[in-house]
């Protein structure tokens, strides 16, 4: 047996699914594209029969992504199925993956059939999945908590059926480590065709066992892992990337396993994902937290000083944590800029330089100093910025202060008409040009939540926003960053017009599309 384990990441799909506001397909992108990068197998990218939406991301990271095999999901349905194949086609290598329930909790109470019926969709879904690739994958969904016969049988039928890779996912994060490795080892003795297969599992952190329960599992005979960036996905989420991938390579010599992942990618696309998807990473989280690698007690720092691995039982750098932050100012040269890019692991089409250093100048007369993990941000925004901009915001002016009524004047282009100029009142300074903006735009936006958090270090840092908002009942977030948090809050919620409007565009092309059907 191999000691490769493949690392399928799900963010895009288990972990999407769990954020409040859904993902553009340029965010998704941006994020597949960090992902290939990092060195994952395979991505599992959406569920294309759910929405419009998920189709056309998954068929444009399926165009896109070249060096990892992009896969998407179907219910043991033929329209499903047909929904990913559709979608996927335009790669040049892609999996299906399809699922359905198998416990009996799930057969009787969700799906309201028998464990017959199952078996029979499960093996008609593969069949037909293989009508587009080779490449098929079969999950048995709440496998943890499936009777151990059921489960043996059906993973016999669906190899026999054509599946190349069977799932075995622990749904509801239930089992122990001993119990999930016990499963493992039971398929591996019983069902006789099972090395047909290579076995997967997936696994949810209910209970704060996904690692320990997917590392056990590959012990036990599991050669791929299913994960995602941060542990993002449903509930308490996913088994994390980032800590499968450390364990592997820090306990190499006990586990024996490798992998593709390049290590050095780990917190760049953590951060990444976290902003794209506005879920904060924990500062105790393992591998990828602020404080992964910070030692705080006196003894500890004493050791780390006489000797790193007293405490560290790996490198900051190993992860991709910068340990040597350089400033920068205005007085540096547009090549100063490229060269430390590239010195920070960045890659010419990461970025536009004109933009970059434009960018960059603006921030130097307005900080001073320009530091590593601002040059990092403005990469962010401005490729998160990248799309046409329908609104745009040319000016703001604000007036506040204890005693007056907070006013802002909002100076903006609204497609290709002139620049237009509304002014409003608020609460403050925030609210008013909120405000100003929606009665500038017209649009009806409701606020659910705003976050205001520091990027950067000290009293250096800039000020992000990230607002998620609804707009005709669909949620949207969106994100700002200056070094004036008015100014950040005023960007935020342009960035969410933005998407409304291309939400809109959206619209109007399904109706037509529809319209023309009819006739
Ligand atoms: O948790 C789960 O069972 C899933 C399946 C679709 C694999 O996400
Ligand atoms: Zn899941």
């Amino acid at each position: 047996m191999t000691d490769q384990i493949i690392i399928f990441d799900t963010t895009l799909r288990d972990g999407e699914q769990a954020l409040n506001a859904s993902l553009t397909v340029k965010e998704k992108l941006t994020i597949a594209i960090a992902l290939e990068r990092l060195g994952v197998d395979i991505m599992e990218v959406g569920f294309p029969i759910s929405s419009p939406g998920d189709f056309e991301s998954v068929q444009t990271i399926a165009k896109e992504i070249k060096n990892s095999r992009v896969c998407a999901l179907a219910r043991a349905l033929k329209k499903d199925i047909d929904a990913a194949g559709e979608a996927l086609r335009v790669a040049d290598q892609f999996r299906i993956h399809t699922v359905i329930a198998t416990s009996t909790i799930h057969v009787e109470k969700k799906l309201k059939r028998n464990f017959e019926n199952v078996l029979e969709m499960a093996v008609n879904a593969v069949k037909h999945a293989r009508n587009y690739t080779d490449d098929v994958e079969f999950s048995c969904e709440d496998a943890g908590r499936t009777p151990i016969d059921n489960l043996c049988r059906i993973v016999e039928y669906v190899i026999k059926a054509g599946a190349t890779t069977i799932n075995i996912p622990d749904t509801v994060g239930y089992t122990l480590p001993s119990e999930f490795g016990g499963i493992i080892q039971t398929l591996y003795n019983r069902v006789p065709n099972i090395d047909k297969a290579i076995i997967s599992v997936h696994c949810h952190n209910d209970l704060g066992m996904s690692v320990a329960n997917s590392i056990t599992a590959v012990e036990h005979g599991a050669r791929q892992i299913e994960c995602t960036i941060n542990g993002i996905g449903e509930r308490a989420g996913n088994c994390s990337l980032e800590e499968i991938a450390m364990i592997l390579q820090t306990r190499k010599s006990k586990l024996g396993f490798t992998t593709n992942i390049n290590s050095a990618e780990i917190a760049r696309t953590s951060q990444l994902v976290s902003q794209i998807c506005n879920m904060p990473v924990q500062a105790n989280k393992a591998i990828v937290g602020a404080n992964a690698f910070s030692h705080s007690s006196g003894i500890h720092q004493d050791g780390v000083l006489k000797a790193s691995n007293t405490y560290e039982i790996m490198t900051p750098e190993s992860v991709g944590f910068l340990t040597n932050k350089l400033n920068l100012t205005s007085r540096s040269g547009r090549h100063v800029i490229q060269h430390r890019m590239q010195e920070l692991g960045y890659r010419e089409d990461d970025f536009n330089l004109d933009d970059l250093y434009e960018s960059f100048l603006e921030l130097a007369d307005r900080k001073g100093q320009v530091f590593d993990y601002d040059l990092e941000s403005l990469v962010f925004f401005n490729q998160i910025n990248s799309e046409p901009e329908y609104y745009k915001l040319e000016n703001i002016d604000v007036l506040s202060g204890s005693g007056i009524v907070a006013t802002a004047t909002v100076t903006m282009t609204i497609g290709d008409k002139q620049k237009m100029v509304e002014a409003a009142t608020g609460n403050g300074p925030i609210d008013a040009t909120f405000q100003a903006l929606m009665r500038i735009s017209n649009l009806e936006i409701n606020m659910d939540d705003y976050t205001l958090s520091s990027k950067g270090e000290g009293k250096e840092a800039l000020g992000k926003v990230d607002i998620v908002a609804t707009y005709n009942g669909q949620s949207f977030h969106g994100l700002g960053l200056s070094t004036d948090i008015i100014e950040s809050s005023a960007y935020a919620m342009v960035h969410v017009m933005n998407h409304i409007h291309r939400a809109k565009a959206i619209e109007v092309q399904k109706q037509k599309k529809i319209i023309g059907k009819e006739i």
